[in-house]
């Protein structure tokens, strides 16, 4: 039995201009992707509640936003809103990506990390990912879902601690219910079974790389994890 924790959502919508192309998503993919998330989180015990939208115009944020870069910085330390318990969304557009760097869906902060990030904490998502977005096959709101996991305290599937050879994993995910894999899954490999250890790929896991619609759940052991470490880290109550 799991007692459920409800987590207020401060979403800031980042557009270079006042169009749906330049960034500025209606209110209603906003709404899509909040009721995207309840769906997925539901088993692991979390609710997603939206108290607040605010829009702004910024192109370089819209632009640039990358982790960890300036106008990241700018863009969190200007908008972030709430306490570590809250989830700060943010949506751009990751038009210029850095050198050598591939286009981006979305990055996030981990909870350990919360003390030394302060208003850095939160969710960054390419503004078309959300549901009835164009970024197809990434237009259904599981980057989301993703990179929420990875603020609740989750790893890759494919996680490891020796990039060299992923099956011979010492620390992997810490989850004791995902089966191991070599690298992460794209597309929706059914059957991807890359690793001698028990079990087929979690292609189908929210904490892989594969297309949206191929994504459907976290373990319980994600779910007793990302609980365990909202409630160390975030001081939310289960
Ligand atoms: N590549 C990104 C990350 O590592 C997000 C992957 C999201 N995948 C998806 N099917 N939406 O955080
Ligand atoms: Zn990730
Ligand atoms: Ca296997």
């Amino acid at each position: 039995r799991i007692a459920p924790a409800t987590i207020n959502v401060y979403f800031h919508v980042v557009a270079e201009n006042n169009t749906r192309e330049g960034g500025n998503v209606p209110d209603a993919m906003i709404q899509n992707q909040i009721a995207s998330l309840n769906n997925d989180y539901l088993p692991a015990g979390l609710t997603f509640r939206l108290v607040q939208t605010d829009r702004t115009v910024n192109a370089a944020w819209y632009r640039r936003a990358y982790i960890g870069n300036a106008e990241s910085t700018q863009m969190t330390s200007a908008l972030s809103k709430g306490t570590g318990a809250d989830l700060n969304i943010y949506t751009v557009g990751f038009k210029e990506p850095p050198p050598g760097e591939k286009p981006l869906l979305g990055y996030a902060t981990f909870p350990w990390e919360l003390a030394q990030n302060g208003k850095l904490d939160g969710v960054v998502l390419l503004a078309e990912s959300l549901p009835g977005g164009t970024a197809a096959p990434f237009n259904l709101g599981k980057t989301a879902t993703h990179e929420i996991g990875h603020w609740t305290g989750l790893f890759h599937t494919f996680q490891t601690g020796d990039d060299a050879f992923y099956c011979d994993t010492v620390v992997g995910d810490q989850v004791d219910d995902t089966p191991i894999e070599n690298g992460p899954a794209f597309g929706c490999p059914v059957g991807r079974d890359t690793c001698p250890q028990a079990g087929l790929d979690p292609i189908n896991n929210y904490m892989d790389y594969t297309d949206d619609s191929c994504m459907n759940n976290f373990t319980v052991g994600q779910a007793n994890r990302l609980r365990a470490a909202l409630s160390e880290y975030r001081g939310i109550p289960f």
